[in-house]
C-alpha cells in the first residue's frame, strides 16, 4: 500500500494511525484522519519536517560517490527546514509568487493554452491521437515558473527529466542500479543549478543579497524545480483525465453551472498528486491514542484526508462546490503549507476553462500509469482519441 496509496481502496477500512513497515524495514505510522494530519501539520515542534526529502530507500555508497563527485548537497532550507532560517527564505520564495504577480501571468497563459488547444483539437479532429499530458500539461508550469523565477537556461526537457528523476531517487523503491543511475542524473543537473546559484539573478540573486550561503540558494532553487512544476503538470493531467469520465461536470462548466475554480478543488481534493507528505516525531508523543516514539517517521496520507467522510458530505464523488470540498489538505498545513497554491490554482482554472472542451466525444485510448512511489503520482501520458 504504502507506495501505491493512490490505488488503495477508498472503502478499505484503516485506523485512523497504522503502522507500516516499508522495502527496507523502516517503520512508519500512517496517518488517515483528516483530523490527525492537521494536527501533526499544525504542530511543528512536536513534529517536525526534517525529513521531508530523505530517500526512503537509503542510498548506497556508489551513489552517494556520485552525489558527492557532483558537490550534491541539500541542506534545510524549505520543506525541510526547522531552523530558524525557515521563516526568512519563505518569505523570499513566497514574493517572488505573491497572489499579485501570479495574477500578471493569466492572461499570457491563456493565449498560449488557447493556440494549443486549437491545435490539438485540429489534430482530434483530423481523427489523430492527442496526449494531453505530453502535448499540454507537461510544460506549461515550467514555463510560467521560469516568468516568475529567474532559472537557469537549460532546455524544458532537461529539467522534467532531473525532477522525474529526484522524484524517483528520494521517493521510490529502488534497486542499486537504478539508484545509480538516477544520481548521475541528478547530481548532473546539481552542478547546473550550482553554478547558477552563483551567478544568476532574480530569486537567486535576492537569496545572495539577503545573505543566505551557496548551498542554500542550490537548495532551493533544487525544490522549487521539483515542486514548483513537476507537481502541476501531474495535477493537470490527473484532473483532465478525471473530468474525461465526469460528463455531468463537463456539461456544467459548458453552461456556466458550475465554477472552474470549483472544479479545481474537487480535483485537489480527489486526485491530489501529492498523496503522502512526511513528518518525523521529534519527541516521545502520542497521536490519535497511539504511542509515537521520538523518531518515528510519520507519513501523513494526504489524499485518504481529503475523503474523509467527517469533512465532506460525499466524499468520493466528484461534486464541485459539494459541503466540505475545499477542505482538504493537497498543499499541507501550517507554517510549511504550500507557498504555490494560488499559482497551481491559476494554472489549473486556465487549463481547465481551455481544455476541458476537449475532452467531449473523445475516448481515452491510454490513461495515464502511475509507478510506485511514497508521494508523487508521475502519470506518464493521457492519451485521447475522437469517437
Ligand atoms: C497542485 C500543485 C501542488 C501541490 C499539490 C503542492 C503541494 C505541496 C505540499 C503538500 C507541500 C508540503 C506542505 C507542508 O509541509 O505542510 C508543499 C510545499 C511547498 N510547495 Fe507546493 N504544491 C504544488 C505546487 C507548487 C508550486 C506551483 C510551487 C512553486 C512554484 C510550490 C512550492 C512549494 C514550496 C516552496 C513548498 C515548501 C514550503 C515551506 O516549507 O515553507 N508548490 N507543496
Amino acid at each position: 500500500m504504502l507506495f501505491r496509496s493512490w490505488s488503495s481502496a477508498v472503502e478499505a477500512p484503516w485506523p485512523d494511525v497504522a503502522a507500516v513497515v516499508d522495502q527496507v524495514g523502516v517503520r512508519h505510522l500512517v496517518v488517515t484522519r483528516h483530523a490527525l494530519v492537521r494536527q501533526v501539520l499544525a504542530d511543528p515542534v512536536t513534529f517536525r519536517p526534517d525529513n521531508a526529502l530523505d530517500a526512503v530507500t537509503p542510498m548506497p555508497v556508489t551513489a552517494l560517490r556520485v552525489l558527492a563527485g557532483h558537490r550534491f548537497r541539500l541542506p534545510p532550507t524549505l520543506a525541510n527546514n526547522s531552523g530558524a532560517s525557515h521563516p526568512q527564505i519563505r518569505a523570499i520564495v513566497a514574493d517572488a509568487l505573491h497572489p499579485t504577480r501570479v495574477a500578471a501571468q493569466r492572461d499570457w497563459l491563456t493565449a498560449l493554452v488557447r493556440e494549443r488547444v486549437t491545435g490539438l483539437a485540429a489534430r482530434l479532429d483530423a481523427g489523430g491521437p492527442v496526449d494531453l499530458y505530453a502535448d499540454l500539461a507537461a510544460d506549461l508550469p515550467l514555463l510560467v515558473l521560469a516568468r516568475l523565477v529567474e532559472l537557469p537556461d537549460a532546455p524544458v526537457g532537461a529539467v522534467k527529466d532531473f525532477a522525474r528523476a529526484a522524484l524517483e531517487l528520494f521517493w521510490a523503491p529502488l534497486d542499486v542500479d537504478r539508484q545509480l543511475t538516477l544520481a548521475t542524473e541528478v547530481g548532473r543537473f546539481h552542478r547546473v543549478l550550482r553554478d547558477f546559484a552563483a551567478t544568476g539573478g532574480g530569486l537567486a540573486a535576492e537569496l545572495r543579497a539577503a545573505g543566505q550561503s551557496p548551498d542554500v540558494v542550490v537548495g532551493a532553487l533544487f525544490f522549487l524545480l521539483v515542486a514548483g512544476q513537476e507537481t502541476t503538470s501531474q495535477f493537470l493531467t490527473l484532473l483532465l483525465h478525471r473530468l474525461a469520465g465526469e460528463p455531468a461536470v463537463r456539461a456544467g462548466l459548458r453552461a456556466g453551472e458550475v465554477a472552474v475554480a470549483d472544479v479545481v478543488e474537487e480535483g485537489l481534493r480527489l486526485e491530489p498528486p501529492i498523496v503522502t507528505w512526511r513528518r518525523v516525531a521529534a519527541v516521545d508523543t502520542t497521536l490519535g491514542g497511539t504511542a509515537v516514539p521520538a523518531g518515528t517517521s510519520i507519513v501523513l496520507w494526504l489524499a485518504r484526508a481529503g475523503r474523509d467522510p467527517a469533512v465532506v458530505e460525499a466524499p468520493d464523488e466528484f461534486r464541485p462546490g459539494q459541503r466540505g470540498s475545499r477542505r482538504h489538505l493537497a498543499f499541507g498545513a501550517g507554517a510549511h503549507r504550500c507557498v504555490g497554491d494560488v499559482l497551481a490554482r491559476m494554472e489549473a482554472a486556465v487549463v481547465i476553462a481551455e481544455a476541458a472542451p476537449l475532452l467531449d466525444d473523445v475516448t481515452v485510448v491510454r490513461a495515464p500509469w502511475c509507478p510506485d512511489n511514497l508521494t508523487f503520482r508521475m502519470p506518464d501520458a493521457f492519451v485521447i482519441r475522437r469517437r
